[in-house]
């Protein structure tokens, strides 16, 4: 089936989730995040993840902005950094994540061919609108969708549900564009055409279904057409 809509995942794919820690670490006012920002940027993101799914299997859906500030007050814990200006200036980046370099180009000739473009994320509303405005690319999306809508994480099928109930289109119609692996896993198994963006060449998820396409950053994705 040809694609006639490309859906991308947000923290990770479009916007680079290291970018925070790694531009606070930058600041000597947060000097105390030098030596450990890699290690703390990669379990904020672990934990963050991991209360997102314990969440959904427990029924226990709270907005991302809350399980993005309990994986942050984990990681700074567990790396030993108590200062609150670091964690206030961590969360306040976090509404301006950068977009990996590639993204505006890339979704510009998309659209030149014609596709709808969205996102579907975790993020809460007002998170995506912020990041979105924040890159500048909120001319090129045709929806900003959030699980907000259906009260559960990735991934379950609900979520997934959004596109064809915003869309109006087939399954086998979608793109869906993720660098989390579980997220592509599940975008597959729910039936979309799933690129993986693998950019730090990790195996592939053993879950129920694998990727269509693995990708190392978003560039060529326009050739996927
Ligand atoms: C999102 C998370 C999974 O944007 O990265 O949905």
């Amino acid at each position: 089936m040809p694609i006639t809509t490309a859906v991308f995942d947000a923290y990770g794919t479009l916007f680079d989730v290291n970018a925070a820690a790694m531009q606070a670490a930058q600041d000597p006012a947060h000097a105390g995040l030098a030596a450990v920002w890699p290690a703390l940027a990669r379990d904020w993101r672990r934990k963050q993840l991991e209360y997102s799914w314990l969440r959904a299997v427990a029924d226990q859906h709270c907005d991302f902005w809350k399980v993005t500030q309990d994986g942050l007050d984990w990681a700074l814990e567990a790396h030993g950094l108590a200062d609150p200006a670091t964690r206030t200036r961590l969360l306040e980046l976090y509404w301006e994540l950068s977009p990996y370099p590639e993204v505006p180009a890339m979704l510009r000739s998309l659209k030149e061919h014609g596709i709808a473009m969205a996102i579907l994320s975790n993020g809460s509303p007002d998170m995506l609108q912020a990041a979105v405005n924040s890159a500048q690319i909120g001319d090129l999306l045709d929806a900003l969708l959030s699980v907000e809508n259906v009260s559960v994480f990735k991934p379950h099928a609900r979520v997934y549900d959004m596109i064809g109930a915003h869309f109006g289109c087939p399954k086998d119609e979608v793109l869906f564009v993720s660098s989390n692996g579980w997220d592509a896993a599940g975008a597959a198994g729910y039936g979309f055409q799933t690129t993986w963006v693998n950019r730090a060449g990790e195996p592939v998820d053993r879950l129920y279904a694998t990727p269509h396409h693995v990708l190392s950053d978003l560039t060529t994705i326009p050739e996927l057409l």
